[in-house]
């Protein structure tokens, strides 16, 4: 049988999961049936591929939760979507820079979601990044055309995917630190966390550090149901010596990844990937693939994600 063709969401970010979603998937226990629960929601491609009857999907960054609050709420929709990016595209068409500047003004005064969406897929390499005084601060990707019409149905189908399974299962969305929303957990849900990676992604909506990454595994530990913990392991520059140090009694599952989105060389290379979970998982259900080892130096395939042609930072 075919594997489901993955939901892609609207939203990109740093560390997006669109491409380890089948080997999520299928680590994941079949039989569950309880609460989803996501501390860490991000752009929601994982909760939105799993697609689980019931999910609490949780994010500190209040504009991730806003935006999918107001897709539930049918505020944001495909055709919402699309008269907002047709208007703003032909502005952004005719004044390029200045107009993206003009968004990201009104965007970090109001915080709509729309604007959120535009800056999204407008920004330089599809960061979310904010400065300490909580304001957007990525610098525009350089493409006045970037709103061409193919693309604004892109991105219109990607809200009606999401408002369909949305709609479909009985999901909450909450802006909360990890530690109120694993506390929420209860006998029989499943947790999946993905975290920012210790050492290598920095620019989320608040600090991470070796002091929250400890939190997190005491909190995941005392939870009362089972958990799935996605982090790396590590590549030719760099290891991650948490795994070791707060996950040793666990056996993580691991495969190659590559990740796009940041502007660090170290952080565009292939990485072995990790995943941990509370429970033994059925290797029968994983391809065959995905154990594989890390190859040394081998060649990043094009962006996954936004630019194929990489941008240069003009201001932050
Ligand atoms: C690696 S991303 C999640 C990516 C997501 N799995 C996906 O595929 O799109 C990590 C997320 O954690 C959020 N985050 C950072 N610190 C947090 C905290 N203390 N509590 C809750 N969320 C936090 C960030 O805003 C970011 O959206």
């Amino acid at each position: 049988m075919n594997a489901p063709k993955t939901v892609v969401p609207p939203i990109k970010c740093q560390g997006i999961k669109t491409k380890l979603v089948p080997w999520i998937r299928q680590t994941a226990p079949a039989d569950f049936d309880g609460t989803w629960i996501e501390p860490f929601m991000g752009s929601g491609v994982v909760a939105f591929n799993i697609r689980p009857k019931r999910a609490l999907l949780a994010d500190s960054n209040p504009h991730l939760i806003r935006f999918y609050e107001a897709v539930a709420e049918g505020e944001v929709t495909s055709a919402s979507t699309r008269r907002f990016l047709e208007e703003e595209g032909a502005e952004l068409l005719r004044a390029g820079g200045e107009h993206y500047y003009a968004v990201r003004d009104r965007f970090n005064r109001y915080g709509d979601p729309f604007d959120f969406l535009f800056l999204n897929r407008a920004c330089f390499n599809g960061l979310i990044r904010f400065n300490r005084k909580g304001e957007f601060n990525v610098p525009f990707c350089r493409k006045p055309s970037r709103f061409a019409k193919p693309y604004i149905t892109k991105i219109a189908n990607q809200v009606q995917a999401v408002a369909d399974i949305i709609r479909f299962g009985d999901y909450r969305f909450e802006c909360q630190d990890f530690a109120a929303t694993i506390a929420s957990a209860r006998s029989g849900d499943l947790i999946y966390c993905d975290p920012p990676y210790i050492d290598r992604h920095a620019d989320y909506f608040g600090i991470w550090n070796q002091e929250r990454e400890e939190q997190l595994a005491n909190s995941l530990r005392s939870a009362p149901c089972d958990f799935m913990l996605s982090t790396w392991s590590g590549n030719q520059f760099r290891k991650n010596i948490s795994l070791e140090k707060l996950w040793a009694e666990f056996d993580p599952l691991t495969r190659e990844h590559f990740y796009h989105v940041g502007g660090r060389e170290d952080n565009r290379n292939p990485m072995l990937e990790a995943l941990i979970t509370s429970f033994i998982p059925d290797r029968r259900q994983l391809p065959a693939a995905a154990e594989k080892q890390l190859a040394p130096l081998e060649a990043a395939p094009p962006c996954e994600t936004r630019c194929e042609t990489p941008c240069k930072t003009d201001r932050t």
